[in-house]
């Protein structure tokens, strides 16, 4: 009875892991913190940031940038996979973490500034089409804007 009680809870749990859950959970935990971290090496430093924070924000934003380009492959498989232009904004998600990547090992602001305005388009993209009644609220913290 038990082995038939673990059974149907690792269904359920595969299923869970396939929905729509799957993918809320795929971005409040890896997606959208990877790209605020991106963003904060794009942003004007914190007054008074040590070369040591900085050291360590840039250090954020190139994991960032890595953790976008592991799941933008990922999405574009089973389970997670959709028709339309799901894939290409997948895609789009990790070609500007590679790029991010680039710009956070250089340490280069400005890049990182103009790779991130274009993640942010890559976001909302794929929400304006998959997520249309909270797509408007998503990205919940902004980037930097325009100089
Ligand atoms: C390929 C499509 C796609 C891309 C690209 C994408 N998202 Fe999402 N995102 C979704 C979908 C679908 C949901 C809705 C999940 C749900 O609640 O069902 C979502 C939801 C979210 C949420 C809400 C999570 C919650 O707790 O409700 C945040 C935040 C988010 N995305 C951030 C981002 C950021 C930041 C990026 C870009 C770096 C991004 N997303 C790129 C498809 C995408």
């Amino acid at each position: 009875m038990r082995l038939v009680l673990t059974l149907a809870f690792v269904a359920v749990a595969g299923s869970a892991f396939a929905g729509p859950d799957a993918m809320q959970t795929i971005m409040a935990t890896h997606v959208n913190p990877a790209a605020l971290a991106f963003w904060a090496g794009g942003n004007d430093a914190p007054d008074n940031e040590t070369p040591a924070q900085a050291k360590l924000r840039w250090a954020a934003a190139l994991k960032g940038a890595q953790v976008m380009q592991a799941w933008g492959p990922i999405l574009q498989k089973p389970p997670y996979t959709r028709s339309g232009q799901w894939n290409a904004d997948a895609k789009y998600m990790a070609e500007l973490g590679k790029a991010g990547e680039a710009a956070a090992r250089g340490m280069d602001t400005a890049k990182a500034f103009e790779i991130g305005g274009r993640l942010y388009d890559a976001c909302n993209e794929c929400h304006k089409l998959y997520v249309p009644r909270r797509g408007a609220t998503i990205p919940r913290e902004a980037p930097p804007p325009a100089p």
